[in-house]
């Protein structure tokens, strides 16, 4: 990594800042060494110029609509290959080979069941408690069942707690969805792929056989792919900063499972399709387009915007086309959801307001149609976005643990509270 330096001029001092490049994207100025220079922070609330670590696992150009995996273009992956194969790549960095592949499918396989006594967790839980809720609290509460796999120090534990949970999260989905419908949970099937498998635990009854849908499954493994990681986001950056401190991984994941829920971020999903749902018609598009664009009014378009894309999320185009060929496959001719969602799209792309915010359809606007098209509950879809994402969780808390210069995440403030007074006691307080 070449670097070069900046000059910072702070009062009468000027201060020598190391400039590091990295292989594509932009360039950072190392301010690790400022506050001991110039007794001062920088400030960046929303970390919108903040590289918080090194990182060789995703990158995205956001006026490029550009999204790479260990340097693979996501568009090739989700065409190409399939959510295991990326979950491969996404931790070891390379693709792999046949033998490969069939070892860690195998691995995978044979880690989907979880402790029998993880059932008992679920009668504590209301049945209409939202799925996340359940998410968050048993992928915490695996760290009390697998100890053999909690000391961080341990890259085979490390390994043998990652495969655990990119196994079991489906199993532990398929198991919130049963139990919010009263139905009994169906355990992982061995002789069938993970997404496959996946759909049978939610959908299959003891009643009748069930049959995967393979263009349905083929689907849901692309949409698994195209959420598998994406940088330093709120929730990869709250597993980051937990997993600074030493917490088992489990731990770490229940955390970006929690950040994830908001509908600033991962809960998009379900909010977008209920925003939908409540615009109803296209006739209505002119009076929420006018409610996103009005100051005083807290109403967004949800699935809209990104932090970083500010061209067309290219996880979304890809989306899109899922959302039609899912469609298409159920039979579903005229989607009145879809049509308000390609107005709605239209509309907002020709508006002056989105366009100056270069606000574009991120991966949450078209997938809420396409998973409520196959049977989830809207309360599913952003445990779907967490089912998918903890390769990516996993694969970043394994680098940050790798790194030899990782340090506990402890940032600073500029303070605007009261300055140093003395205590006044009651009778004082008047
Ligand atoms: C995900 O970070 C990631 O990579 C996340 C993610 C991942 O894979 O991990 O990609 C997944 O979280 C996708 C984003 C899902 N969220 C939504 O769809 C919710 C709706 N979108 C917004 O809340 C917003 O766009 C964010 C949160 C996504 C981005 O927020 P920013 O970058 O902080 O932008 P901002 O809030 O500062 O908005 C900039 C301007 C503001 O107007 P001004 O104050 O400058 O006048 O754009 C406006 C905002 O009011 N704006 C919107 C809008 N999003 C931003 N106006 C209307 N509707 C919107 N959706």
């Amino acid at each position: 990594m070449s670097s070069s330096t900046s000059t910072l001029n702070v009062d009468s001092k000027s201060v020598e800042l190391a400039v590091k490049d990295g292989t594509i994207g932009p360039s950072v100025i190392d301010i690790s060494k400022l506050y001991g220079q110039t007794g001062m922070f920088t400030y960046d609330p929303g970390f919108t110029s903040t590289a918080a670590c090194e990182s060789k696992i995703t990158y995205i150009d956001g006026d490029a609509g550009l999204l790479l995996y260990r340097g693979y273009p996501i568009e090739q992956l989700a065409e190409h290959g399939d959510f295991l194969e990326t979950c491969y790549l996404l931790l070891y960095g390379e693709l792999p080979t046949a033998a490969q592949k069939a070892d860690f499918d195998y691995r995978v396989t044979r880690h989907t069941m979880v402790h029998d006594q993880m059932n008992r967790f679920f009668q504590g839980f209301r049945r209409d408690a939202h799925p996340m809720a359940i998410m968050v609290a048993c992928v915490g509460a695996l760290s009390a069942f697998y100890h053999d796999s909690t000391d961080i120090s341990d890259p085979q534990q490390r390994m043998i707690a990652s495969m655990r949970m990119i196994a079991k999260m489906p199993t532990l989905a398929a198991m919130a969805y049963k139990y919010s419908i009263g139905q009994p949970f169906v355990y992982p099937q061995n002789d069938l792929d993970y997404t496959s498998n996946f759909l049978r635990m939610c959908f299959a009854v003891p009643c009748e056989e069930y049959k995967v849908n393979p263009v349905l499954s083929r689907a849901l493994d692309r949409i698994f792919i195209l959420h598998a990681d994406h940088e330093q986001n709120a929730s990869t950056s709250t597993v980051r900063l937990a997993g600074s401190s030493g917490a088992n991984p489990f731990a770490c994941i229940a955390a970006g499972i929690a950040c994830l829920w908001g509908p600033a971020h991962g809960g998009a999903n379900e909010a977008a399709l209920k925003m939908l749902e409540e615009i109803g018609t296209p006739d209505r598009i002119p009076m929420y387009i006018a409610k996103a664009k009005d100051k005083s009014d807290p109403f967004r378009l949800m699935g809209f915007g990104h932090r970083v894309y500010k061209n067309y999320d290219p996880r979304a185009r890809i989306m899109q086309k899922t959302t039609h060929e899912v469609l298409n496959e159920l039979g579903i001719k005229d989607d009145p959801l879809l049509d308000v969602a390609v107005e709605l799209e239209q509309i907002a792309l020709k508006d002056e307001y989105f366009l100056e915010k270069k606000l574009y359809p991120n991966i949450d606007f078209y997938s809420g149609i396409t998973l409520k098209a196959m049977g989830f509950p809207t309360s599913m879809f952003t445990v779907l976005f967490a089912l998918a994402r903890t390769v990516g969780w996993i694969a970043q808390w394994s680098e940050m643990i790798e790194d030899p210069s990782q340090r506990i995440g402890r940032p600073r403030q500029l303070y605007t509270g009261a300055p140093q007074r003395d205590y006044v006691t009651v009778a004082q307080r008047g």
